[in-house]
């Protein structure tokens, strides 16, 4: 692995749809944190993380669960965040924070007590084989937890938009969002694949919880489709939405009336076998 910031070849090919260089990228990273972090400490939180463990915390984006788990682990553990773009990422003492692409990084071997990913893998056609390093870099006996949305219904997260308008420009926002990240690879149904695929990679005990939440205008989730409509704007227009529609979005999540569903959030965490 690569301690030092630099750029790397093959972040140039990353198949990763967002930026975190964009200037929304910062507020989209805090968002996904607060938006999420709190399914993911009710699911990390049973494993029983104890001080002097080893975690690896895959694209951490704002590194919220980074430090969670740092302090978890406390003085006598460590966690490393790897990022391509790990910039959003505060230090901490326990905490290396490392710039490489999971794709390629060099891991240790046997290494880590607990290896989580967020909403990264979805977005990586070598899903399968990157969840495959990640499962050779936990020690015997340690767990392996993956977060993902599941995206394979963009035309039914609309509950109340504050007009017809509104409400179709939000579906063609979706429709279009959800194409322009499958052209780049993504898997939109991956959330409900990784059980399989853990079991495949050879994890045990393999278990999961899902999370459907309702998402208010003004609220972190709506402001979030805001911050993307903004942060991938270029792309959703060569992809056919108009400005107008755009707008429309962005007026609508920003409006209290506004009622949708978040996309549901499917947690599975699983086992490496014990030797
Ligand atoms: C959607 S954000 C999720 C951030 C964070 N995990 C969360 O859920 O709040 C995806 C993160 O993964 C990183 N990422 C994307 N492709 C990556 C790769 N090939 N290797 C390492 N990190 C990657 C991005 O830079 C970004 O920080």
């Amino acid at each position: 692995m690569n301690a030092t910031p630099m750029v790397l070849a093959h972040q140039l090919d990353s198949p990763y749809g967002f930026d975190n260089d964009t200037p929304d990228a910062a507020n989209q990273v805090h968002m996904l944190a607060g938006i999420m972090d709190p399914d993911s400490v009710a699911a990390l939180d049973p494993l029983g993380i104890r001080p002097g463990w080893r975690c690896l915390d895959v694209g951490p984006g704002a590194g919220s669960i980074t430090h969670w788990l740092a302090d978890q682990v406390g003085a006598t553990g460590h966690v490393t965040a790897l990022d391509i773009k790990p910039q959003h990422v505060p230090a901490g003492d326990n905490i290396t924070i490392v710039t490489d692409d999971i794709r390629t990084a060099d891991l240790e071997p046997d290494h880590y007590d607990l290896v989580h990913a967020r909403l990264v893998l979805t977005h990586l056609p070598a899903r399968q084989a990157v969840l495959g390093r990640l499962v050779a870099a936990t020690k015997p006996g340690g767990w392996v937890v993956i977060s993902e949305w599941d995206f394979t219904h963009p035309d039914d997260l609309t509950l109340h938009l504050p007009s017809p308008e509104a409400t179709e420009a939000f579906i063609a926002y979706q429709r279009a969002l959800t194409t322009l990240i499958a052209n780049r690879g993504a898997d939109a149904a991956w959330a409900r694949r990784v059980p399989t695929a853990m079991r495949t990679a050879g994890l045990v005990d393999v278990q999961a919880v899902a999370a459907h939440r309702l998402w208010y205008g003004g609220e972190p989730g709506c402001l979030l489709h805001q911050s993307n409509s903004q942060q991938l704007e270029a792309s959703l227009l060569d992809a056919g939405m108009d400005l107008n529609q755009l707008l429309a979005v962005r007026e609508a999540m920003v409006n209290p009336e506004t009622l949708t569903w978040q996309y549901p959030l499917i947690t599975t965490l699983g086992r490496r076998p014990t030797r």
